[in-house]
């Protein structure tokens, strides 16, 4: 019989705890496995040794022996989150404990994520965030996207708000009876769903980590589906932006901006300080079709997803819009996002019909609807943080510019709202990062030059561990592979990296100012 974890508390099957573990090998994982078994942390499914090597996660193979242990949480009668602890040997470990978030509708365990995370000597843990991929309820076909039940309120709270800390807890235990010591510090690592279930430990479960590092956070999530819907509904017939269109804005934006900061590497340091005008690519009125212009709707249609949706009773802004020089990914905002989240979404969570159509939405009285149904239940954007201040955790949010999914802005925003909710400067526990060049949380497929790895854990971890807030933060390895020397300085918003002088692929020959 499995203890039930959250439903029955913890102490359900301690009697039956077995004795201490005799060993903290990594080679004795299924020993201890079996001999934590119905204890406190209960409901491991199995575990198994792993030499160094053995295991090739998407090209990436763990550099240190673990213990790889599989273990459940109940969150409801019949509901579980599944989750990954992965303990790295003892002498390779870094005595802190990590958890990686989900991405998308999630539904699978981002083991990729862990294995970083275990390669760099951490006791990492992931959980599948409460439905399995396996389980998928006729979905959308989208690869690697997995719907929740929407319908379950329980599935659905735990898929962004609360999965992480049904077995956080319990991980963690695991971690400390493993290395019959606590471990030192407790991170969470997320980005975009993961960004967002960072923004929901903040908010909702402040005493559980250290450190957070959210990445383009989908923290107001009911909103970017909204924003997903209407970037898809504007650029419908003549408006839509093929793959041409959007390379030839992006390529006029970075003629006329990419010196703005003083460095010809064609990024925008600060894309909020480029006042390109659109309508200079307005096709004249004898062309309607062609690969250097745009048809008025087109250009329309661009300036509306610059805008962000707006709520037709007052004009007010319900998500920000896209920011120059994002614009050559922005075919998934035409095609791919709406299907993927705003459709379903609004079927089975706002209007309760599988065949509500998603163009009779009312960008007016609906918008109130998806609060109430939706907002209400995944987003995590208050910025009334007081009690994740109070409990002395560090949060580093980071977002990128050039991501084609969530409007750069939108963080920029949310930052601002804490600080004003504050009254002024937050910046010893809550840190915003943006990322010139970068796509979501990864490299942008325009910027092949950027440094795509962003070296936020490191700072976060530098951040608890010291006391001292994080003044910059590293990015190294471009996808260009004849780059791989470059290095680049990120700064904490609204401070930007200056050029100094010296080699403009160093990250040193930069200084991060206002
Ligand atoms: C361990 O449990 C997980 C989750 O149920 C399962 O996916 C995996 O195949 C199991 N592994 C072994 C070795 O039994
Ligand atoms: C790891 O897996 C990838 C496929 O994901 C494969 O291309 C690569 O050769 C594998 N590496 C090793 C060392 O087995
Ligand atoms: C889980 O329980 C609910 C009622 O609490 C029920 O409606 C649902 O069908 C059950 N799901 C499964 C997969 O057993
Ligand atoms: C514009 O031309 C492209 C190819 O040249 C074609 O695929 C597309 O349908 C045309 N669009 C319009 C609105 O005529
Ligand atoms: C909203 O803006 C549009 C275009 O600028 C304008 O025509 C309309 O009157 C405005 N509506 C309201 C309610 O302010």
């Amino acid at each position: 019989m499995r203890c039930c974890g959250i439903l029955l508390g913890f102490s359900c099957l301690s009697s039956a705890a077995s004795s201490y573990p005799r060993s903290s090998k990594v080679e004795s994982c299924e020993e201890f496995s079996s001999s934590v078994r119905g204890t406190a942390a209960a409901n491991t499914l199995n575990a198994t040794y792993a030499p160094a090597h053995s295991l090739n996660i998407s090209g990436i193979l763990n550099e240190f022996p673990l213990c790889r242990l599989f273990g459940e949480i109940h969150y409801h009668a019949n509901r579980s989150v599944v989750f990954e602890l992965w303990l790295p040997d003892t002498s390779s470990y870094n005595s802190r404990f990590l958890v990686v978030g989900n991405g998308g509708m999630a539904g699978t365990i981002l083991e990729s994520d862990m294995m970083q995370g275990l390669n760099d000597g951490y006791a990492v843990a992931g959980g599948d965030s409460g439905h399995r991929a396996s389980d998928n309820n006729g979905g959308n076909g989208e690869p690697g996207v997995y719907l929740p039940y929407l319908h379950d309120r329980d599935q659905v709270t735990a898929w962004i708000r609360d999965s992480i800390a049904y077995f956080t807890p319990a991980a963690r235990e695991l971690t400390t009876t493993f290395y019959r010591t606590a471990p030192r510090h407790s991170y969470y690592q997320g980005c975009s769903t993961g960004g967002a279930q960072g923004m929901a430990l903040a908010e909702f479960h402040e005493h559980l980590f250290d450190g957070i590092v959210a990445g383009c956070p989908g923290n107001w999530y009911s909103h970017l589906a909204l924003s997903f819907l209407w970037n898809s509904q504007v650029t419908k017939g003549p408006g839509f932006l093929p793959q041409s269109a959007l390379s030839l804005i992006t390529n006029a934006v970075l003629a006329e901006c990419d010196l703005i900061d003083g460095v010809a590497d064609g990024v925008l340091e600060n894309p909020l300080l480029c006042h390109f005008d659109i309508t200079s690519l307005q096709c004249p009125s004898s062309t309607s079709n062609s690969s250097t212009c745009l048809t008025s709707a087109q250009m329309e249609a661009a300036q509306k997803i610059c805008a962000g949706p707006v709520d037709t009773r007052d004009n007010t802004s319900v998500y920000p819009g896209f920011s120059f020089g994002s614009e050559t990914e922005w075919l998934y905002q035409e095609v791919a996002l709406a299907d993927a989240f705003s459709i379903p979404i609004l079927q089975n969570m706002a209007f309760d019909d599988l065949s509500y159509d998603e163009s009779d939405f009312n960008w007016g009285t609906d918008i109130d609807v998806v609060n109430d149904k939706v907002g209400s239940l995944i987003d995590a954007n208050s910025p009334n943080l007081m009690f994740f201040k109070e409990s002395g955790a560090k949060l580093l949010m980071y977002q990128s510019w050039a991501d084609p999914y969530n409007a750069a802005i939108w963080p920029i925003h949310y930052h601002k709202q804490v600080e004003e909710t504050f009254n002024g400067d937050i910046g010893d526990w809550f840190r915003l990062f943006m990322i010139p060049g970068g796509g979501h949380c990864g490299a942008a497929s325009n910027y092949p030059q950027v440094p795509a790895t962003w070296h936020a854990l490191k700072a976060v971890v530098q951040w608890v561990e010291t006391g001292v807030p994080p003044c910059e933060m590293l990015g190294t390895n471009p996808t260009d592979e004849s780059l791989s020397h470059k290095t680049s300085k990120l700064c904490p918003w609204p401070r930007t990296a200056k050029y100094q002088g010296g080699s403009s692929d160093d990250w040193n020959s930069y200084v991060c100012t206002y």
